[in-house]
């Protein structure tokens, strides 16, 4: 059996103005007719095959977003899910520990589908069987991380070292991890022509990632699993206690485990992913994977312009208009009006931090 994980609770401060703390990037509509997080429900349920089972999909989002995501889960057809709602974010290690556990809790041992909700992938086909062939590695015990090929030096995500053989599935033995390097690191990695960047997505039974946490992080693994023991359930809504998820230490899936790589046995594969993927972190990359005109700029409501090139311009209700301009982020919300060079797009979460909204 495989169990789609959907992790969506994060903040996403680099697409302020219109990622907020109440309604924050995942949930917003920047490409087609749905949400970040409707699309990545709908990717890995998309799996579904003859000789793939689908279980209930597990969100593991804040308490605070409840709703946001059970309306939005509404809108598609054929999901069933249930929500695991953390009362603060401890980063993804205890969010993917809870789905663990949850998936676990009538006996079973899936296969679970772990997936970001803050991407887009262009050519779902091509999604679909990495993932069916992730699916098969994955059940031997293995963890399947998808790889992308790198075409700049990112500093915000995860690099990969393969050994560059191919198995029967075509996966390859990963060597390295390294997350999130400095710039200079980064661009060896690339000049190397050794590394993939991580996507995110990870595929692993649901006892292997328990097992290998304990190994490296009993601290999350025991905390985590106490909070969980004290669960209360309603409805769709599962609920770690609060009490004890608050002592959980914060950590990723990536520094807790995914780096002890190369001091450990822990058998890591890595399949590549040829998919179109595109991680929507800051605004460069909404005019990047956009509908661009000829002038390459992004429009989207309400907007008029003329001798503009390469920007993205978005209204949410009033006029907005731009004369003479190249190379802009302009995002026009009811209370709040962002103007940025596109070159600059990262540096949006400075605002963020001096307006002390929480990260
Ligand atoms: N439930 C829950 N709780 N989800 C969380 C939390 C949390 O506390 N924190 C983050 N998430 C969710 C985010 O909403 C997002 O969908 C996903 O987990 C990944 O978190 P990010 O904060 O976006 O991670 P990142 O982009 O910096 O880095 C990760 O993704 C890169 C690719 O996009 C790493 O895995 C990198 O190695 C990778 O390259
Ligand atoms: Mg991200």
């Amino acid at each position: 059996k495989v169990v789609p994980v959907v992790l969506c609770g994060g903040s996403g401060t680099r697409l302020w103005p219109l990622s907020r703390g109440g309604f924050p990037k995942q949930f917003l509509v920047l490409s087609g007719k749905d949400s970040l997080f409707q699309q990545a429900v709908q990717r890995v349920n998309d799996i579904a095959a003859q000789d793939v089972q689908i279980g209930q999909t597990l969100i593991v989002t804040n308490e605070e977003h409840r709703f946001l995501a059970l309306d939005q889960l509404r809108e598609l057809k054929n999901v069933s899910a249930s929500l695991l709602l953390e009362p603060v974010g401890k980063n993804t290690a205890p969010a993917l520990t809870l789905a663990a556990l949850a998936s676990m809790a009538e006996g079973d041992d899936p296969v679970l589908v772990v997936t970001p909700a803050d991407q887009t992938v262009g050519d779902p086909d091509a999604f679909r069987e990495a993932l069916r062939q992730s699916v098969r590695v994955a059940q031997s015990g293995d963890i399947v991380i998808l790889g992308v090929t790198p075409d700049r030096p990112e500093t915000g995500y995860g690099y990969i070292r393969h050994d560059g053989a191919a198995g029967l599935y075509g996966e390859y033995t990963v060597r390295q991890f390294a997350e999130k390097p400095d710039v200079i690191t980064a661009r060896h990695y690339l000049d190397s022509g050794e590394y993939v960047w991580n996507s995110g997505m990870f595929i692993l039974r649901a006892s292997t990632w328990l097992k290998a946490l304990q190994q490296f992080r009993p601290d999350i693994a025991e905390t985590t699993q106490i909070s969980w023991q004290e669960r209360s359930t309603d409805a769709q809504f599962i609920r770690p206690a609060e009490a004890a998820f608050r002592q959980i230490p914060a950590e990723s899936i990536d520094y807790a485990v995914m780096e002890q790589c190369p001091v450990s046995a822990l058998p890591i594969r890595m399949i590549p992913l040829n998919a179109g993927w595109n991680d929507l972190g800051a605004w460069d990359a909404v005019w990047q994977t956009g509908n661009q005109d000829a002038q390459g700029n992004v429009c989207h409501g309400d907007v008029l312009q003329t001798d503009t090139g390469n920007s993205l311009i978005y209204s949410s209700g009033r006029l907005v208009s731009t004369v003479g301009v190249s190379n802009l982020i302009v995002i026009e919300t009811p209370d709040a009006v962002l103007v940025a060079d596109r070159s600059r797009s990262q540096d949006v979460k400075a605002i963020v931090s001096m307006l002390g909204e929480q990260k």
